[in-house]
């Protein structure tokens, strides 16, 4: 999957899959060949074992543009409503896929990030920028809402007034300020950025995949969960968290710091 013309390039390294949004003459607009293709590379990567950790990137100076202006709005203008409805459905069916991917994501925004773009900035478990990206919810610039989950997206991890601040007036933020509002973890220095996430990639790859993939998906479902609910939701996960893991790491994890006196929970993972 190196092929320069692809709208999606992967390469691995490590445990990590780094997979790059390529359409850098566009900024990365997602268009329906990248949305596509991406799916794919899901697929793909979801069996691949040389994938233990997503980390999604922009070739160029962007993250990405948002949606392909063009491909999925102009285009689209002159046809019948169910060529826009099955736009719609096809452009996010890879950013649901990400909320939920078997293995853990990292929006690593080396840039330029808009409108539709939050949505799988959003959807990755975590997200690093560089202080010099740049953010905006530009829908409203050019006279639509945003759509795509976008409002739902920031919804989720902005708060309230500045969410509808950005929302209304389209106006540019960096890194910083997208890591004081919560939309990203934090901000490095772009000459930096690559590094960091390599760091958490490998603190992430020390951890049970099994266990990781059942801890993000438990956090993710159940903030909308009433307690009582919750609570049955998250021995269940975890009862299919043991099953589901054949290395025993639980038991593993007990023995190597109470018997073996190898290394302590609290600071640090067990050998797997
Ligand atoms: N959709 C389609 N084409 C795009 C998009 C987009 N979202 N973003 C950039 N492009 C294209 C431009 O049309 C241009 O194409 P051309 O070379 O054929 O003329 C090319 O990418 C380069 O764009 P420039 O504007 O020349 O690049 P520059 O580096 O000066 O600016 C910037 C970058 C700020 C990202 C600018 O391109 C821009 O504002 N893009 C639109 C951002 C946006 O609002 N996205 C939509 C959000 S709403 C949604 O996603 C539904």
């Amino acid at each position: 999957m190196t092929d320069m013309q692809s709208p999606v390039l992967v390469e691995f390294d490590n445990g990590i899959a780094f997979v790059t949004l390529n359409r850098p003459e566009k900024r990365n607009a997602m268009n329906p060949a990248l949305n596509a293709r991406m799916l794919e590379v899901l697929d793909e990567l979801e069996g691949d074992e040389r994938c233990g950790v997503l980390v999604l990137r922009g070739a160029g100076e962007s993250w990405s543009a948002g949606m392909d202006l063009k491909e999925y709005f102009r285009d689209n203008d002159d046809k019948p409503r169910n060529a826009t409805l099955k736009a719609r459905r096809q452009s996010g069916g890879w950013w649901s896929r990400l909320m939920y991917f078997e293995k853990p994501t990292i929006a690593m925004v080396n840039g330029w990030c808009f409108g539709g773009a939050f949505t799988p900035l959003v959807s990755c478990d975590l997200a690093i920028a560089a202080e010099e990206a740049n953010f905006g919810l530009s829908e409203i610039n050019w006279g639509i809402l945003p759509g795509g989950n976008v409002t739902r997206a920031v919804a989720e991890v902005m708060r309230h007034r500045d969410a509808l601040y950005y929302i209304m007036t389209g106006e540019l933020f960096g890194g910083r300020k997208a890591a004081e509002m919560g939309l990203v973890n934090e901000a490095v220095p772009l000459a930096e950025l690559e590094t960091r996430v390599r760091k958490i990639c490998a603190s992430l790859l020390e951890k049970n995949p099994v266990t990781l993939k059942a801890a993000k998906d438990t956090y993710k479902r159940v903030r909308d969960l009433p307690w009582d609910l919750a609570d049955d939701y998250i021995y269940a996960k975890l009862e299919q968290m043991l099953f589901l893991d054949k290395t025993k790491g639980r038991d593993e994890g007990l023995k190597q710091f109470l018997d073996d006196k190898t290394y302590q929970p609290g600071l640090g993972a067990y050998k797997r």
